[in-house]
């Protein structure tokens, strides 16, 4: 599958890109294509218009509207920012629709905190939803996200990387059954 992986985060010291780097090394290894769409290096003006309304679509929402386009499903890795997912994110978002029209979007946040960012996560849910796609009910928190690295990047808690495996699986098991069915539409097989 093509997953674009969708860095929520654009903090000088940002901790987020950390659980995005580990999710597409083990999804590369599993043999999908990862497309990363970090913020950071796609800066998104505000938001006037979106994609299909906008008179003069800024080049850089057109390519990342492409990027999106061709991906088969989603992953949104954000922080929680006093309650909710950040507004880099939001921002993104809504310039766009058909780009996740169903679509499974997988929701991955990270808190300094214990909670791992919940309540991101449910807040983003509902606006996954709005768009037309398919939350993944799996999610996945990372809570403590400063200390929740070791120098390989590997996860030094078990419980999260339990969990991290465990997104994983569920996220490749509906993504890839609503991708097939979808060919099965294209192909009539
Ligand atoms: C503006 C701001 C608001 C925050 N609000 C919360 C919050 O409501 N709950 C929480 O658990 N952590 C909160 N934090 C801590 C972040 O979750 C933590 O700094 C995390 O590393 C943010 O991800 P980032 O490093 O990618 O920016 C906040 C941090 C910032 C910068």
């Amino acid at each position: 599958m093509k997953i674009a992986i969708i860095i929520g985060s654009i903090r000088q010291g940002r901790q987020s890109q950390k659980i995005a780097h580990y999710l597409q090394h083990n999804l590369t290894g599993q043999g999908h294509h990862i497309d990363l769409v970090d913020l950071a290096a796609t800066p998104l003006p505000m938001l006037e218009e979106r994609v299909g309304k906008h008179p003069q679509l800024p080049a850089v929402v057109q390519d990342l509207s492409n990027r999106l386009h061709a991906a088969d499903a989603v992953i949104m890795v954000t922080p929680e920012y006093h309650g909710s997912f950040s507004g880099v994110l939001k921002n993104a978002l809504d310039y766009f629709y058909s780009e996740f029209s169903r679509k499974v979007v997988g929701i991955v946040t990270v808190s300094a905190g214990k909670l791992g960012g919940i309540n991101a996560a449910t807040q983003l849910q509902h606006v996954i939803l709005s768009l037309g796609a398919f939350p993944l009910p799996t999610k996945l928190l990372v809570p403590e996200v400063y200390g929740a690295f070791n120098e390989a990047q590997e996860l030094t808690s078990d419980i999260t990387t339990r969990s991290a495996q465990r997104f994983i699986d569920e996220f490749q098991w509906l993504a890839t059954a609503i991708t097939e069915k979808k060919q099965q539409a294209v192909t009539g097989i």
